[in-house]
């Protein structure tokens, strides 16, 4: 008979030592959190305990107990209660930030406006917006200028998003006085720093910037509020969307009109916000990652410019989806970008019930964080890990670590916005490529380019020179 192997407490795993009543807080940088993370995963292993304040978190590195938990939702693993509370009172309490059935009646509705048929018929809209990121980027290159990259490629994800999920045409490539973009610059920060407060003391005082805060998002439900409108004048218009409707809030509004639909006005409001803010930043900061990693390395670039040259034939911009097809090098760069840089590096999840990860018991309600980066930079799943690779992804070569590194999570909860993330960072490469020489990525301030967490992980800002191709 197999001897019982008994279950090791929380209490049994390694910390990093800390102070009476803070605990590990003095050692974290916000902005550096997941590096703080990352470096005690490799002083005490893939399976360790830290406390911020009185909150004891459990720090998962493993992939495959990572993967196991990840696929273990909705019942035993959710998005926490401070993700959820801090969410709604931040207006986006919608799909990311939902649990339970509140979660799975949102889910069906927006893989359907994210599945990839839809992304492939929005195509010509997408172009359209890449086009006008040429332009922008054209107008830098003649005035010898540098791009503020991540800027400017936010302003790209934000149009294509508004586009294909609101149906509107914002176009904030075009117009400096793009408001939105201004709110949720504010807005992503401070989804960080409440995450980890160590008391959620604005519910009691605010703070001048909990106050700017308080006014920004007020702007954003103005725009918001206008998305709502124009989308209901659509369906008014022709009834006929509501059987089949052309995007995620016209979706959502005709759901609504059904007897018995517990969606609320709200949760239309929260996923417009939630769509924007999931889409944006994680898209932005991977091509300005990708555009970096690709600069200092010149066989790598040269074979993506030539990969494109060839897809777009007489072409400097994307025009056809089929093009789209012929980018494998360019796609394999995308992987191995998120591979070494993904912007969402952690993954923090609690526990719905009672359950057991690795042979620790882990009682319900235990906050944990699950760290995507140390498994994907392992040296058993990946050779020469630490180095930008993108041939790895290729074919036959891409092997058992494709399955390790999951830059959109895993299990029932996995990004529904992949494929146009991936799409999306095809075209932008491709309108880079193809219409200019890439002469520098690079710091735009004095100190070297680092990584920063403000929810997604971003590079600290970069500039871009680029010089229009003959
Ligand atoms: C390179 C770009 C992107 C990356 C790396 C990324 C990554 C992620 C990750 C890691 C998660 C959490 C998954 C989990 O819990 O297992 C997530 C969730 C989500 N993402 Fe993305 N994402 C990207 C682009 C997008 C885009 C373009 C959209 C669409 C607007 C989007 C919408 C969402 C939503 C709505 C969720 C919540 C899903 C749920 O909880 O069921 N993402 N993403």
């Amino acid at each position: 008979m197999d001897a019982v192997v008994p279950l090791r407490r929380i209490a049994d795993l390694p910390a990093p030592p800390g102070l009476p009543l803070m605990g590990n807080a003095h050692q974290i940088h916000l902005p550096e959190f997941h590096q703080n993370l990352e470096g005690w995963q490799s002083r005490f292993g893939d399976f360790y305990r830290v406390r911020v304040w009185g909150r004891e978190f459990v720090v998962v590195a493993d992939p495959q107990v990572v993967t196991e938990a990840l696929r273990d939702r909705p019942g035993t693993f959710q998005r926490t209660d401070r993700m959820t509370s801090i969410a709604e009172e931040l207006h986006f309490g919608g799909l990311f930030a939902s649990n339970g059935d509140k979660w799975r009646r949102q889910r069906t509705m927006v893989m359907a406006a994210f599945d990839p048929g839809h992304v492939k018929r929005y195509f010509p809209a997408l172009a359209q917006v890449a086009q006008r990121l040429a332009k922008r980027f054209a107008r830098a290159g003649a005035l010898g200028e540098p791009v503020p990259v991540q800027q400017d490629l936010m302003r790209f994800t934000v149009d294509v998003i508004a586009g294909l999920a609101f149906g509107a045409d914002i176009d904030t490539l075009g117009n400096e006085q793009d408001p939105i973009q201004q709110h949720m610059d504010q807005i992503f920060p401070m989804v960080a720093r409440r995450l980890l407060a160590p008391v959620p003391y604005w519910r009691w005082f605010k703070l001048p910037r909990d106050r700017r805060l308080d006014a920004h998002l007020q702007a954003l439900d103005a725009a918001v509020a206008g998305f709502i409108a124009a989308a209901r004048e659509r369906l008014q218009a022709d009834p006929a969307l509501r059987a089949s409707p052309s995007n995620l809030i016209e979706a959502m509004l005709a759901a609504r009109e059904q007897p018995g639909n517990a969606l609320t006005d709200q949760d239309v409001a929260a996923n417009v916000v939630t769509m924007l803010l999931a889409g944006e930043d994680t898209t932005a900061n991977t091509l300005s990652w990708m555009l970096w990693l690709l600069c200092r390395d010149a066989g790598a670039l040269r074979r993506a410019g030539e990969e494109v040259r060839a897809a777009l034939g007489d072409e400097r911009v994307p025009t056809c989806y089929e093009q789209m097809e012929h980018l494998p090098f360019v796609e394999a760069c995308a992987h191995e970008t998120m591979r070494l840089k993904p912007v969402a590096p952690l993954l923090p999840q609690q526990a719905a019930r009672d359950t057991v990860l690795a042979g620790v018991a882990i009682p319900k309600g235990t906050m944990c964080i699950f760290l995507m980066r140390p498994g994907a930079t392992d040296a058993r799943y990946f050779e020469a890990p630490e180095s930008f690779r993108p041939e790895r992804w290729l074919g036959a070569e891409a092997g058992p670590g494709k399955r390790v590194a999951m830059p959109f999570g895993a299990g029932p909860r996995i990004c529904p916005g992949r494929y146009l993330a991936l799409l999306e960072i095809k075209v932008a490469m491709a309108t880079v490529l193809g219409s200019f020489e890439l002469e520098a990525v690079e710091s735009a301030t004095p100190e070297a380019t680092r990584e920063h967490l403000a929810f997604t992980m971003a590079p600290t800002p970069l500039r871009m020179r680029l010089r229009p191709r003959d």
